[in-house]
């Protein structure tokens, strides 16, 4: 892959490092003698949080994806959420972890956590690995944040531009 024009931001390493402290802050948040736990991921960027996350939590837990579209081919968001996979699962009456790859204007997170609240799960809360605050057009309440970043357009650990670079170990700044 050319990495030409990409400008390393965090490591896989960091990136590792974190996503443990996050799974022990959850493991802590939520004692397994409590009701099932869920964790559904964002299609496609939050793929490998979820892959990472999910073996960070000792205890159990469940997957399912979810995926709205954001962005298409453009770096800059539409506006407008659509869903384009729905959840498979029935997470009435269970505890359910939205996790994003990265909460930008917020939009596509408070769409989300709208669709699983109106499933009647018993609480929805939302781990983004990535905040990037300065951007936010709707407020969001992120439970479960990796990094908080500035304003610049990244990829890697599953986050694209244009379908490319997801498979990136690390998160990357592209362009100045
Ligand atoms: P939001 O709805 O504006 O918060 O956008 C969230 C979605 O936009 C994320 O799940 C990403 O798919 C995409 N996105 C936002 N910022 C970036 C970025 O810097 N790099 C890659 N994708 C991004
Ligand atoms: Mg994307």
């Amino acid at each position: 892959m050319d990495r030409a024009g990409l400008l390393p931001l965090l490591s896989a390493e960091r990136i590792a490092a974190r996503v443990g402290e996050l799974g022990a802050t959850i493991d802590a948040d939520f004692p397994d003698a409590g009701r099932p736990l869920w964790l559904v991921g964002a299609l496609k960027g939050a793929a490998f949080f979820l892959a990472d996350l999910a073996r960070a939590i000792r205890r159990d837990v469940r997957l399912d994806f979810v995926r709205a579209s954001s962005y298409g081919a453009s770096t800059e968001s539409s506006g407008t959420v659509r869903l384009l996979l729905d959840l498979s699962a029935d997470v009435a009456g269970c505890d359910v972890i939205l996790a994003e790859d990265i909460v930008d204007s917020g939009r596509t997170a408070n769409a989300l956590v709208r669709l699983l609240q109106s499933r009647n799960a018993a609480s929805v809360t939302i781990a983004a690995l990535l905040d990037k605050p300065s951007r936010r057009v709707e407020p969001v309440e992120i439970r479960y944040r990796g990094f908080e970043i500035e304003d610049r357009f990244v990829v890697g650990y599953g986050l694209d531009a244009a379908e490319s670079y997801r498979n990136l170990p690390g998160v990357w700044t592209l362009g100045a």
